[in-house]
């Protein structure tokens, strides 16, 4: 109750705001990009005196500003003196401070970029070709749960750690289908849909909320209800970032017995790997939901022969105990040969732990850091609807070994509670009909474009080696694993031709809805970025 009634006084604080700043009642975007101090300026003026927004400024001259803006860049390859700054960093305290921003900027013509946990795969949300500015989310982190009603309303600077933590804190059984990565924001990750361990059984992140706020294009504070149900689906999966500033999601909270069972196998091809790969390719997706089988293929050294060699990982949460995982296992998947002694029995907040590669025991605690390690990396996606045989596993097994890289393929496998939703009911499209979705990987440590170029290339060619087992027409891919290889939006007279290439391979059919969406709510693509969604091209 409390949460509901702070929304709603922020909205009338909001309205009242919003009279004050007096912003010109159409922004002028043809106005020439002006100086970062009369944007500066354009701030001060309309800094709120009980909430003045200059301790919230960064510029250059700033002696925290590098210190701010390394926070939370979360890939390498963006962090090198070459990479264009931002010319200011508005790390928003309050409501207001993201009201003036947008205000202001549009007043003169500034971009901006938002950003939240900063876990952007290809770091849209800190960096850009043009001169830009940040709107910082990490102070608004508020976690406010409300237990009996299985519901919280979550601020989008809170990073999944922090949202596990607090759900835990208050409940042995009640948990969130979100990312298995903690220090993920919440701002990109359920604007841009999310999924995790749990999608099998609950669906996607934004198939458990309820309600939003955000801010739009003219400054307003929006809550579901004001926003209308087409402006609230396109921010569950379309992107935040097209759309406005998403403040805060109201998320419902899941069941999860107190006991669950995870596990992590590794298989070899002595130990026949391809075999269980390719049975894994026929049950993963139909087996009991309470199962999550993550099946992930790269290449190793082997110790004795110093040769490479396949290695499949079997990654598993079962939601119940060991017991019953068993007899799920042994009808279903015997192949696996799970043994028991390659389980453990735990709380799903250690599952959370066991899922981040901390060995179960782990104080929860360390669910609050927001300082992870941090490599350059790049990461592609695709999607699997028909199983790949034995023979087509051991091919890429062979492709991965001859490309000398630390490539690795993640299969998540869909089905259950995913194969049930509509493709239409939220702008992600990838429900029924598909088995898995891969994620690609590759991290390095050595700096520079070389470096860069090298593995970047790697994982284009295996992206090409991997036509034939995966989706066509479109080739699918996952817009919460950003990939600017799937074209890229400058935002000028061909931007809606540009933003289709890769908006019909994230969104499928549910690209012209969100278009039409945003043609209406920001007809001058004021919130846009290398791969938002674009406008109607302006009829002749
Ligand atoms: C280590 C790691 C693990 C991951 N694991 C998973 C996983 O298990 N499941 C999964 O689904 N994804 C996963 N992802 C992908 C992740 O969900 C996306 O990168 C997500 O967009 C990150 O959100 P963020 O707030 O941290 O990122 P940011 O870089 O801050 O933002 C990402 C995008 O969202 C926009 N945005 C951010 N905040 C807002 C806001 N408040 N309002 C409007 N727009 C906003 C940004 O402008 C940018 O375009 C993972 C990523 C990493 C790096
Ligand atoms: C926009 O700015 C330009 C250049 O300053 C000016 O000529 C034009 O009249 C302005 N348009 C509006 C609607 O304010
Ligand atoms: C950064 O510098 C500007 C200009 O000197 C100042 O207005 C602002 O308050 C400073 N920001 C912080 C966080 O100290
Ligand atoms: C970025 O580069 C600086 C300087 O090389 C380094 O200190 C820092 O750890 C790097 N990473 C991040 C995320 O800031
Ligand atoms: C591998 O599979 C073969 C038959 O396909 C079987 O005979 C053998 O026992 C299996 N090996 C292991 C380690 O499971
Ligand atoms: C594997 O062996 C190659 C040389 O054959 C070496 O360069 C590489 O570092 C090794 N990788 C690991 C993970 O040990
Ligand atoms: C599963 O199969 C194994 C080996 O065949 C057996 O030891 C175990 O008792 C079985 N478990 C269940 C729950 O059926
Ligand atoms: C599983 O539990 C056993 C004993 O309870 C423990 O020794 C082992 O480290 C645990 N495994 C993991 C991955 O935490």
């Amino acid at each position: 109750m409390t949460s509901f009634r702070s929304t709603n006084s922020l909205l009338f604080f909001s309205f009242i705001l919003v009279l004050w700043l007096s912003w010109p009642a159409s922004g002028n975007s043809s106005t020439a990009t002006s100086a970062p101090e009369d944007y500066i300026a354009c701030l001060l003026d309309n800094s709120h005196p009980d909430h003045p927004i200059s301790p919230a400024i960064f510029t250059p001259d700033n002696s925290s500003f590098t210190s701010v803006l390394r926070a939370y860049i979360r890939n390498n390859r963006f962090n090198t003196s070459a990479t264009r700054k931002p010319f200011l960093i508005v790390t928003a305290l309050h409501v207001s401070h993201i009201q003036a921003s947008i205000v202001c900027a549009r007043r003169h013509n500034m971009q901006m970029k938002i950003r939240s946990g900063g876990h952007d795969y290809e770091g849209v949300s800190y960096v850009a070709e043009v001169p830009f500015f940040i709107l910082d989310m990490f102070n608004l982190r508020t976690i406010d749960i409300d237990i009996e009603k299985e519901t919280a309303w979550v601020q989008t600077g809170a990073t999944l750690g922090e949202v596990y933590y607090r759900i835990a804190e208050k409940s042995k059984v009640h948990g969130y289908p979100a990312g298995v990565c903690p220090t993920v924001g919440v701002g990109g990750h359920i604007s841009g849909a999310g999924y995790g361990n749990l999608m099998r059984k609950y669906g996607l992140t934004v198939d458990n909320i309820e309600d939003a706020t955000m801010v739009d294009v003219n400054g307003r504070l929006l809550d579901r209800k004001a926003m209308g149900e087409d402006l609230f689906w396109a921010i569950s999966g379309g992107g935040g970032s097209s759309f406005g500033v998403v403040l805060s999601y109201k998320i419902k909270l899941v069941r999860v017995p107190e006991k669950v069972t995870v596990f992590r196998v590794t298989r070899s091809p002595e130990q026949n790997a391809s075999y269980i790969g390719s049975r894994w390719q026929q049950v993963a997706d139909k087996i009991d939901r309470d199962l999550f089988i993550r099946f992930i293929m790269d290449v190793v050294n082997n110790t004795q022969t110093g040769k490479k060699t396949a290695r499949a990982t079997f990654h598993g949460l079962f939601l119940g105990d060991a017991d019953r995982l068993f007899s799920v296992l042994n009808t279903s998947f015997p192949e696996l040969a799970l043994k028991r002694s390659e389980v453990n029995e735990t709380s799903w907040v250690q599952s959370v732990l066991f899922w981040t590669n901390y060995p179960i025991g782990t104080s929860e605690e360390v669910l609050l850091s927001r300082t992870p390690p941090v490599n350059s990396l790049k990461r592609k996606s695709d999607y699997v609807k028909k199983p790949i045989s034995k023979e087509g596993l051991e091919w890429i097994w062979d492709r991965m070994a001859e490309l000398e890289a630390p490539l690795a393929l993640t299969f998540n496998p869909y089905g259950g509670r995913m194969a049930e939703i509509r493709s239409t009911a939220k702008p992600f499209p990838h429900r029924a009909g598909n088995l898995a979705k891969i994620q690609y990987a590759v991290n390095w440590d050595e700096q520079g474009t070389e470096a860069a170029n090298y593995y970047i290339g790697l994982t284009r060619k295996l992206h090409m080696y991997m036509t034939r087992f995966v989706s066509a027409n479109p080739r699918e891919a996952f817009y919460n694993y950003k990939d600017l290889d799937l074209g890229i939006n400058h935002n000028g007279r061909e931007s809606y031709y540009e933003g289709r290439t890769y908006g019909i391979k994230y969104f499928v059919g549910n690209f012209n809805r969100l278009v039409e969406i945003k043609t209406r709510v920001d007809p001058d693509n004021f919130f846009r970025n290398e791969q938002s969604i674009p406008t109607l091209p302006h009829k002749k």
